[in-house]
Order: structure tokens, then sequence, then C-alpha cells
């Protein structure tokens, strides 16, 4: 499908009011793993978008495209939170864990399947044996913390639960994070969309990190948090450099977009 073929509203007229803006949240039993991790993965696109244009008019002295881009943010913002409050209010921290986890394995390795580029290939590889191994020790933590919990029902018995190698060897000095950018000119366009789909999955596990591991409720647990949230502090430094440095911020926004309604519909189909 090519949307820039499928008619479109105004851009006004995208505005959602509050309550449109607050869903029902799923039921965690009743609902199937690959929908949690579908929802995180689009959280974290609609996130990206989010502050991939707040640099954006940070970085432009061109008014009508700073109003643009505010009005255009602003309904980002408002599709963030309509699909960040489909989690339910009952699902806990380690439980959206297992599934940060289990979207970084399978979208990881289904895009390394479908992706010719071997550059890109290559990062993605590696990144996923790491995933693996968060997913044993995230799982293990679980084990350890809530009596009778099962993390393989969590991920639908679809993913591996498997032990893993220790995060001490996940560790490298952080220029061997960098890797080699693309050229976006000869890149196929499945190519550009995986590097910008993993970024913001990548970022999005490294924020929630960021963010919750101070909320853990024991020591054991906050120091796993820290112990991995650096390693996706290096799976984000990987990532966002696969991009081309050379697109100008338009066309990143464009790419951006197209990211976003690529997700939306393939999640659709
Ligand atoms: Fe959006
Ligand atoms: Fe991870
Ligand atoms: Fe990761």
């Amino acid at each position: 499908m090519n949307p820039l073929d499928v008619q479109t509203k105004e851009v006004d007229e995208n505005n959602i009011n509050f309550n449109k803006m607050y869903p029902k949240a799923y039921n965690k039993k009743t609902t199937g793993p690959y929908t949690k991790t579908r929802v995180i993965l689009l959280n974290g696109t609609e996130y990206e978008s989010v502050w991939f244009l707040h640099q954006f008019a940070r970085h432009t002295n061109n008014d009508e495209i700073k109003n643009a881009i505010a009005v255009v943010r602003n309904q980002e913002q408002q599709q963030q939170k309509r699909i960040a409050c489909l989690k339910p209010l009952n699902e806990s921290i380690l439980e959206t864990t297992i599934a940060y986890e289990q979207l970084a394995i399978d979208l990881t390795a289904t895009l390394a399947q479908n992706d010719s580029d071997s550059n890109n290939k290559q990062a993605l590889n590696f990144a996923l044996l790491e995933d693996f191994d968060h997913l044993y020790r995230f799982s293990n933590l679980m084990m350890l913390d809530v009596k009778g919990a099962d993390p393989s029902f969590l991920v639908g018995q679809f993913t591996e639960i498997t032990p893993g190698r220790p995060t001490l060897a996940h560790y490298r000095y952080p220029m061997d994070n960098v890797k080699r950018a693309m050229n976006a000119k000869k890149a196929d366009l499945y190519t550009k969309l995986v590097a910008n789909i993993i970024t913001a999955a990548e970022q999005q596990t490294m924020n929630y990190y960021m963010n919750i591991s101070q909320w853990y409720k024991n020591d054991l647990g906050r120091k796993l948090y820290a112990e991995i949230g650096m390693v996706e502090e290096e799976h984000v430094t990987q990532y966002e450099s696969l991009k081309d440095p050379n697109l100008t911020w338009l066309q990143l926004w464009v790419l951006h977009e197209y990211t976003e309604a690529y997700l939306y519909y393939s999640a659709y189909l």
C-alpha cells in the first residue's frame, strides 16, 4: 500500500477529545502476548515521533515549519497516550518487562529475517542474543519475587526462555557499539524502516528501564534493571548509528511518519 495515495482528513480533524484519548484497557489474562508487544512497539514509535519533533523544532529557525510541527506533535502526543493506556492497571512492572523483552526478541528476529542489508542484519543478530539473556534474567527475578509466577505462560510459549550469558558479557567500550551508517539513497526502503523501527523499540525499552527501575520493590530488582538498562543504552547506540545521518530534518520527518503508518498498517493485517 502506498500511504501517499490514501485519502486523508485535514490535519486539524485528527485531534481527539480526552474521553477518546483514554481507551478501554485490555484484559491481561485473555489478551495474547503479541497484542501486548504491539502496544509496546506503537507506544515507543509514537514516543520517538514526539521526541524527534521536539528536537526538530529546536533546530529550525523557520516559523512555518515550527508551527506545523507543533500541530502534528500535539496529535502524536494524543496517539501515544491512547496507545499507552491500553495497558491495564493490574499489569505489574515485571509482567510488562517480560513483554518488552519478548518484543525485543521476536521483532529483532523478524526484521533480521526479512532485511537484505547485511550491515543491519549483523547488528540485529548481535543484539538479539543479548535480549534473549535479558528475558531469562527478568524471568528469574519474577520466579524469585512472585509466588507461582509462570513467565513462559506470559510469553505464550512463543519465545524460548533459556539460560543465557551473564550481563557481564554484554558490556563493551561505548565506541564499539557505533556501527556503519547506511546511505539512504542506495538502501532499500525496508532497510530504512528496519533501522527506524528497531531504534524506536529499543529506545522505548531503554526509557522504560530508566524510569521504572527505582520503583521496583527490592534492591535485587533495582540492580537488575540498572544492569540491563545499561545494555539497552548500548542497543540504542548501535541501532541509531545505522541510520543515514545525512538526511535533512524534513526527510527524517517523512520517514518517521512513514514508519508509524507502516507499523499501524502491518499491526492491523
Ligand atoms: Fe503518531
Ligand atoms: Fe533487552
Ligand atoms: Fe535491547
